[in-house]
């Protein structure tokens, strides 16, 4: 048996690549330009910024290939692993031909699920390991934006601080206040449960999940009141926190759920936290609606901007506005065990998303279904399709 070709599109954190060599023939995409810098021109490039940030200059600035490149590759490939800046589009999915894109993240709004299946390719993600570190990080923004965390510490080492002040970085009290949350799923309820610890009071809208709970499929989680109403939520909110998934359009469509109107009823009490997807808020609202004050303040870790080739990750204008906001260069899931090879505690085993698309990866290569295929895809309806094209899907590898 030849060995069957995987294209990494992306560093992968841990052993997932050394693990997939073993197997298949990768060709690995490690970053684009800036990563190849040496130590050398990394200092002469970024001089004191360097110094402090070391090799993160990098880590953020992984460009992903450009068109040619990608193409090149991926038509051999048998198997694609991309990170969520990896556009698959239906003109791209139209040149390529992969058994299967192995999506390295949790969402998948980079991949169009849709013409994927028509042509009979698989579409995995990594559901299910990142949710505990994302919940560990919001309650991280939320205590950081409320309690003016970055601010003072900045303060603190411009050595303004000379003596004790009883109205120095005056913030807001997060335990026993309310949160609202955008999306009920397994980060919104890994984040109810460290919220009761704060003695929150937690407020959830997720029509979906209600659904569900209504008619009977799921079990409603402990410890949060469903509201059917967003203006409700955002009344009540003291701390919004948005953790759905983000569909440009269609039924469950997220895209700028939040403008000028909702943040108007937020009000000034209240502080935005996004964990999700930038475009879920209409970015320039928010943007005004921090300028004048009309909500409390707002964490972020995802931008509208991001990810598009013509503009910033993270806007300028909010890059400014340092009093009322924390933002976070989309670090929400980053841990060494998330991205990587997965945790192990006493009562708790968890895969990270590097051996969470390994296991996929090894699953498809030996003909079976693969754990977490997406969900908007039906397995029996993509292989159908997939062999009106010719495709095979039989075992390829032996794993002992
Ligand atoms: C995901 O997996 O979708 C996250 O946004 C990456 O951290």
């Amino acid at each position: 048996m030849s060995k069957p070709k995987i294209y990494v599109v992306g560093r992968i954190p841990g052993n997932t690549v050394e693990k997939l060599k073993e197997v298949a023939e990768v060709t690995y995409y490690e970053g684009g330009k800036e990563f190849n810098l040496t130590e050398k021109e990394l200092k002469e490039k970024y001089g004191e910024d360097y110094a402090l940030f070391g090799r993160e200059i990098v880590n953020g600035n992984l460009s992903p290939p450009s068109e040619k490149e990608f193409l090149e590759n991926a038509k051999n490939a048998d198997i694609i692993m991309p990170h969520l800046t990896v556009k698959i589009t239906k003109e791209i999915i139209d040149k390529i031909n992969p058994k299967a894109i192995v999506c390295y993240s949790a969402g998948f709004d980079n991949i169009d699920v849709q013409a994927a299946t028509e042509k009979g390719i698989i579409v995995t993600n990594t559901p299910g390991v990142l949710h505990e570190t994302v919940a560990d990080h919001a309650m991280g923004l939320i205590l950081s934006v409320a309690r003016k965390i970055p601010l003072s510490d900045a303060y603190a080492r411009k050595e303004y601080y000379k003596s004790w002040g009883s109205e120095l970085f005056l913030g807001t009290d997060v335990h026993h206040k309310n949160l609202g949350l955008i999306g009920v799923g397994q980060v919104g309820q890994a984040i109810v449960r460290r919220a009761r610890g704060f003695g929150m009071t937690v407020y959830g809208f997720d029509e979906y999940a209600f659904e569900l709970i209504q008619d009977g499929t799921v079990r409603p989680p402990e410890g949060i009141a469903y509201l059917r109403s967003i203006n409700k939520l955002l009344e009540k909110s003291d701390f919004l926190v948005i953790a759905c998934r983000y569909e440009k359009e269609g039924k469950r469509a997220t895209h700028h759920l939040i403008q000028m109107e909702q943040l108007k009823k937020l009000g000034k009490k209240g502080f935005i936290i996004n964990i999700a997807r930038g475009p879920i808020i209409n970015q320039e609202d928010l943007e005004k609606a921090l300028e004048e004050e009309i909500i409390g303040g707002y964490a972020g870790d995802v931008f509208e901007g991001e990810h598009k080739s013509d503009a910033q990750n993270i806007s300028q204008n909010l890059i400014k506005l340092r009093k009322n906001t924390v933002i976070t260069p989309h670090t929400a899931s980053a841990t060494f065990e998330t991205r990587g090879d997965g945790f192990k505690g006493i009562d708790i085993e968890m895969d990270g998303m590097g051996s969470l698309a390994y296991k996929n990866a090894m699953e498809i290569l030996q003909g079976k279904k693969p754990l977490t295929l997406v969900p908007s895809q039906d397995y029996e309806e993509v292989i159908e399709n997939g062999k009106k094209h010719g495709k095979k899907y039989d075992a390829v590898i032996k794993v002992q």
